[in-house]
């Protein structure tokens, strides 16, 4: 057993052990990937204040999400394809999550199902939604997400067109993967996920699949989604939406203060501020160097949560002391899961756990939630200046 001691541990071994289009699929962002560079490289520029002879007994991680208790305010956000990383790995990364006290947020575009999830875990997870132009579908999959006991429906705003990931064209994406000559080389070497592979019914995408009309088998992820994802949504679409679920509802893929404003005026119980880990409008922010201005816009009327970029507890530190109230990471337990399975999944969430406690401690603090910005050196002109448009 490798010893694993930060979330590039893992990065590592899921690159070894998982198919080239599924790794790079992950590893990506869109064009030439300078949101996705920055999402990482801006969290580096923020500082930690040291502190000393401040008692460090007692601490905790343990907080809330959307009225949700966690173990620390760290969710599992979703990321399509996860069952494709690793045989089952929905089910896996859940089942993780659920040991630890963490949400698990499950991916529209899944290989495990709704329903294939819930069977195997005690805990109500969280599911995401993407809007299809097909409204009973959207209807039956809400409806499905309500009978699974899902606690949470989190409605993803900035994906309704797909931004352009040049190695998903080039390695000719799909699930399951076409058995080309180059891709067989491949898993000539990946032999073990390949075994998992062959062992599980589920290899394609069991929410879509079967459930949407005409279609019983999905070619090429892409054009699928550019001819199913519905354009037109907006926010009366939004305020439907919200009443037809009538629970709990946060928006996710908020990156303006003006988008923020009316996503807390249309009463989401929290917003993700996040770039969609740098997968959709390359050039835009990094989400943490906006996360400060969304704060101060919405924080007092909205739940502000945060992702795009966290690799470590660190980061986790640095968005909470920002003002999130949450955070959710998506490669790092990506990395995990490719890694080792559902014990990779585990490992990162313990590597993360451990960094932020570490840290918070060192930083003079004992509750994650008494992290405020004095914990932190923040670069004068971190929110950039930009001339007025
Ligand atoms: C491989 C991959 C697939 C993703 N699929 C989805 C998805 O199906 N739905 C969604 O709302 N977000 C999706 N996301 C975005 C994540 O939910 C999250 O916003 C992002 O991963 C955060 O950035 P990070 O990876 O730097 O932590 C995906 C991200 C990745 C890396």
């Amino acid at each position: 057993m490798p010893v694993i001691t930060c979330i590039d541990d893992l990065k590592r071994l899921h690159r070894r052990r998982t198919p080239k289009m599924f790794y790079d699929y992950a590893e990506s962002g869109s064009w030439t990937e300078q949101t996705f560079r920055d999402n990482t490289t801006d969290f580096a520029q923020i500082r930690l204040r040291q502190r000393v002879a401040v008692d460090m007994s007692n601490r905790t991680t343990a907080s809330t999400m959307a009225g949700h208790k966690v173990a620390m305010p760290v969710a599992l956000a979703p990321v399509g394809l996860t069952g494709m990383q690793r045989a089952d790995g929905e089910i896996k990364a859940a089942k993780a999550a659920e040991k630890f006290g963490v949400p698990f947020t499950l991916s529209t575009m899944s290989i495990c199902s709704i329903e294939d999830v819930r069977e195997h875990t005690k805990e109500p997870f969280w599911f995401q939604l993407y809007v299809m132009r097909d409204e009973d579908f959207v209807d039956n999959i809400i409806a499905r997400a309500r009978n699974a006991g899902c606690s949470a429906l989190v409605l993803t705003l900035d994906l309704q067109i797909l931004g352009q990931r040049h190695k998903d064209l080039k390695n000719g994406l799909s699930a399951p993967p076409r058995l080309t000559l180059p891709v067989m080389a491949d898993l000539a070497t990946k032999w073990r996920w390949g075994l998992e592979m062959l062992r599980t019914p589920r290899r394609t995408f069991r929410n879509i699949v079967g459930h949407a009309k005409g279609v019983n088998q999905m070619g090429s992820l892409m054009s699928w989604t550019n001819e199913q994802f519905d354009p037109r949504l907006d926010w009366d679409k939004i305020a439907r939406l919200k009443e037809k679920w009538g629970g709990t509802l946060i928006l996710k893929g908020v990156l303006d203060v003006e988008d923020a404003r009316r996503a807390a005026d249309i009463g989401a119980d929290a917003i993700v501020v996040s770039n969609h880990g740098g997968r959709q409008l390359d050039g835009a922010l990094s989400a943490i160097r906006v996360l400060p201005s969304i704060v101060r816009a919405v924080g007092e009327r909205v739940e502000v949560h945060f992702d795009s970029g966290i690799r470590s507890g660190q980061d986790v530190l640095k968005a909470l002391a920002l003002g999130a109230r949450g955070t959710y990471i998506g490669r790092a337990y990506i990395h995990g899961l490719g890694a080792m399975g559902e014990a990779g999944v585990t490992r990162a969430l313990e590597v993360i756990h451990k960094e932020l406690d570490v840290s918070m401690a060192l930083c003079g603090r004992r509750d994650v939630q008494d992290l405020g910005r004095d914990v932190l050196l923040v670069p004068e002109d971190f929110e950039g200046r930009w001339a007025p448009a």
